[in-house]
């Protein structure tokens, strides 16, 4: 994955953990790199074990560990790096979800190299709909579990996930259940 995956984790750990437990965990994961350059690619080998070394430093699931970085990489790495992408998908969180299936387009124009999450909605109702969720990679549904909170907190609006097929339990793609409470109106 691109260098700015392995960035963001560093920035994650940095700001909630601190400098020596970032240390620990590169020694752990066995990466050696001081810098990753965020549009370079490196191998997905390098973002696993930084998850799995982050999970066994802090005593936490790798689940949780991917979720808890969905999150931060909506809130942090994408609203501070790319606030214009995001702005331009979507002014409320039904409209950004709809549009999620062609976000990453934009993005491979500015990675090339990019290998694409590829997400697909359907049986959209006023507060809820499903979202279909195929990659060729593994494990990373927690990551998107994260992301969709990290969308709730970013539009200010109340979400509930329900992760309701998953690839881990022989389903051929991950599917969640997304629902939330419309927003106050303004006064
Ligand atoms: C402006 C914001 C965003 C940028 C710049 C961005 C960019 C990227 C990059 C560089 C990767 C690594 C893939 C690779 O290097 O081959 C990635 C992966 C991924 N992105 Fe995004 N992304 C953004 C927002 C989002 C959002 C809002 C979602 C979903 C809610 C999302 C879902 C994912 C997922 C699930 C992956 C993991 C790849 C996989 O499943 O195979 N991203 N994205």
């Amino acid at each position: 994955m691109y260098g700015m995956v392995n960035n963001a984790i560093k920035e994650l750990i940095l700001a909630e953990h601190g400098d020596q437990v970032w240390e620990r965990i590169k020694k752990r994961a066995d990466v050696v790199n001081e810098v990753f350059l965020s549009n370079e690619p490196y191998p997905d080998e390098t973002t696993y074990r930084l998850v799995e070394a982050s999970a066994s430093e802090l005593e936490m699931t790798a689940e949780a560990v991917l979720q808890r970085f969905g999150m931060w990489w909506v809130l942090k790495t994408a609203r501070e790096g790319y606030g214009h992408l995001l702005q331009n998908c979507g002014r409320t969180l039904p409209e950004f979800l709809r549009n999620l299936p062609n976000f990453h387009t934009r993005i491979m124009m500015m990675f090339p190299e990019l290998r694409p999450p590829e997400f697909e909605c359907s049986d959209a109702e006023p507060d809820s709909l499903r979202l279909h969720y195929r990659s060729s990679r593994k494990g990373l549904a927690p990551f998107v579990v994260g992301l969709l909170y990290g969308l709730g907190e970013m539009f200010e609006t109340t979400i509930h996930v329900a992760h309701e097929r998953s690839v881990g339990s022989g389903a051929d793609h991950d599917v969640f259940l997304i629902s939330w409470e419309s927003p106050a109106s303004p006064p």
